[in-house]
């Protein structure tokens, strides 16, 4: 896995503006850059899943777009909810902005385009993933939170239990 994904997203991994993802949380102490790798590897493994299947996908746009989904860039949990209600919300603004950002420093073709736009549906019920490759990072970005977030939530209440005797 992690082989394909150095092989395919080198260009990235090595750009310095990519390292300040692991500046920025996502979920609990858990990166931005944490999060995507994460997300590159649990598509890379859906989609080996799917080639057995005799279902291929496009490897290379998968990992690119997968390690760039969350490329927005800033500390989401310091957003105020004045300028959420001016600017629109997290989870509905920071796909384009990643796009934005991500065309900024990266050579993209238009399925790594549409896997980082489309990769919030269904909460984005608008964009609808265009392509086999943006619906497998939008599963895998959906499992890869919610199992980030429960290891969080796990953390708190062995902390909470370990404060409490
Ligand atoms: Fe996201
Ligand atoms: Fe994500």
């Amino acid at each position: 896995m992690k082989e394909r994904i150095r092989k395919y997203g080198s260009d990235i991994l090595n750009h310095e503006t990519y390292a300040t993802l692991s500046t920025y949380m996502q979920h609990g102490s858990v990166s931005v850059m944490e999060h995507c790798l994460r997300v590159a590897e649990t598509s890379l493994r859906i989609s080996d899943w799917m080639k057995r299947h005799k279902i291929e996908c496009h490897e290379r746009e998968l990992v690119r777009g997968a390690l760039l989904h969350d490329y927005f860039l800033y500390d989401w949990h310091n957003t105020t909810l004045k300028y959420s209600l001016k600017h629109g919300f997290h989870g509905f603004t920071h796909a384009r902005i990643a796009l934005n950002n991500a065309s900024r420093d990266y050579q993209l073709n238009e399925i790594e385009k549409d896997i980082i736009l489309k990769h919030m549906f269904p909460l984005n019920l608008t964009a609808v993933p265009g392509y086999r490759e943006a619906w497998i990072v939008t599963m895998a970005d959906k499992y890869c939170s919610l199992m980030e977030t429960l290891m969080m939530r796990s953390k708190h209440r062995k902390n909470r239990t370990r404060t409490q005797h």
